[in-house]
């Protein structure tokens, strides 16, 4: 029988920083050091768009931080990024996100440095900026033994988001936080909700290797929806919900089809449409876009039909002429840990 996963349906509360009070329980001396990893996520989950996300085990980013002697944040070092983040403190959003928590907790007399490690492509749809992000604030939250619970950092790894793409989406940077499959009911005020999915649900996920920034790939999205693709969209979005609760899958492969974003965003990915027809053949539960793309995923099973499918995309673009990576992984619902 199929385990519940982290069924609590209760909101994550208290998620403004004004409700509870940060207590330090230490202050860490110069050279303290701590690494953290923080997973990539897959936003929209194809019907849910800027709605839901669930993280994955693989990829990952990882930030280490030092204190050091000196107020302020400094960035010493970007691996992995071909040279593409800011190393100003001012410009790169992990920093930012730190210094919003810090000034929030009247601590901006602390010093520290900052490496990051990007372990996962930039604008490859898979919550990139939000795993660095959520990186930072895991560390520097640890750091200092702020024991309040972690959904207190959702609103700081926002304005990170806001920050890289020019929107304050909490898909990808809540289940980046929180583990699991996450859904965010409503932005203002946050109301953020974790949901439980069936146990043994594999993701496959392929990045063709083309860039899809974000910020261009949300431009191109329509305005105004026709009231029936709104109540094509929001049987969706319910039957999807009611399949996690009832470790449906049928059903949520069935509630997988988005008729507001995907038709649009599809021209961006180097044959789409071919890529459903191949991973559905191969048995897929259901396939669509990862967050703003050009990543694309699909639920299976098991991990042998999650593996046949990334294989089979890898041939085809392969054939295609474009480079690719492949990750294959269950929902990781821890989010992010110390290394
Ligand atoms: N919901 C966001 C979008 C996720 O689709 O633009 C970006 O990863």
């Amino acid at each position: 029988m199929e385990q519940e996963v982290n069924a609590s349906a209760k909101p994550i509360e208290a998620l403004d920083s004004a409700n509870s009070q940060y207590q330090s329980t230490g202050n860490p001396s110069p050279g303290t050091e701590i690494k953290v990893f923080a997973p990539a996520t897959v936003a929209n989950v194809v019907c849910g768009f800027d709605v839901l996300g669930f993280a994955v085990n693989e990829p990952g980013d990882e930030v280490v931080m030092r204190v050091t002697d000196k107020p302020g944040i400094t960035i010493s070092k970007i691996t992995g990024d071909n040279g593409r983040l800011p190393l100003s403190p001012e410009k790169n959003t992990v920093s930012v996100s730190v210094q919003h928590y810090l000034e929030s907790i009247g601590r901006t007399d602390l010093g520290l440095d900052i490496e990051l490690h990007k372990k996962m492509p930039i604008g490859s749809g898979l919550g990139s900026s939000s795993a660095s992000t959520v990186a930072g604030l895991f560390a520097v939250k640890t750091l200092l033994g702020d024991d309040r619970d972690v959904a207190k950092l959702l609103p700081f790894a926002i304005k990170g988001e806001e920050m890289a793409c020019g929107h304050g989406h909490a898909d990808n940077v809540a289940p980046a936080l929180l583990g699991g499959f996450v859904l965010i009911r409503s932005y203002e005020p946050l109301d953020v909700i974790r949901l439980p999915h069936p146990a043994g649900l594999y993701c496959a996920i392929v990045f063709p290797d083309v860039d899809v920034p974000t910020r261009e790939a949300r431009k191109i999205i329509r305005n105004t929806i026709q009231m029936k693709d709104a109540v094509t969209q929001w049987g969706n979005i319910a039957g999807l919900i009611s399949g996690l609760y009832t470790h449906d899958i049928d059903l949520i492969g069935r509630s997988m089809q988005d008729v507001l974003v995907e038709p649009v965003r599809s021209i961006l990915i180097p044959d789409f449409y071919v890529m459903r027809d191949l991973a559905m053949q191969a048995g897929a539960v259901g396939f669509g876009i990862s967050g703003s793309g050009p990543s694309v995923f699909a639920f299976t099973r098991d991990e042998e039909t999650a593996l046949k499918i990334t294989q089979a995309l890898q041939q085809h673009l392969t054939g295609i002429k474009i480079n690719s990576h492949t990750y294959v992984s269950t929902i990781n619902d821890a989010g992010p840990r110390v290394l």
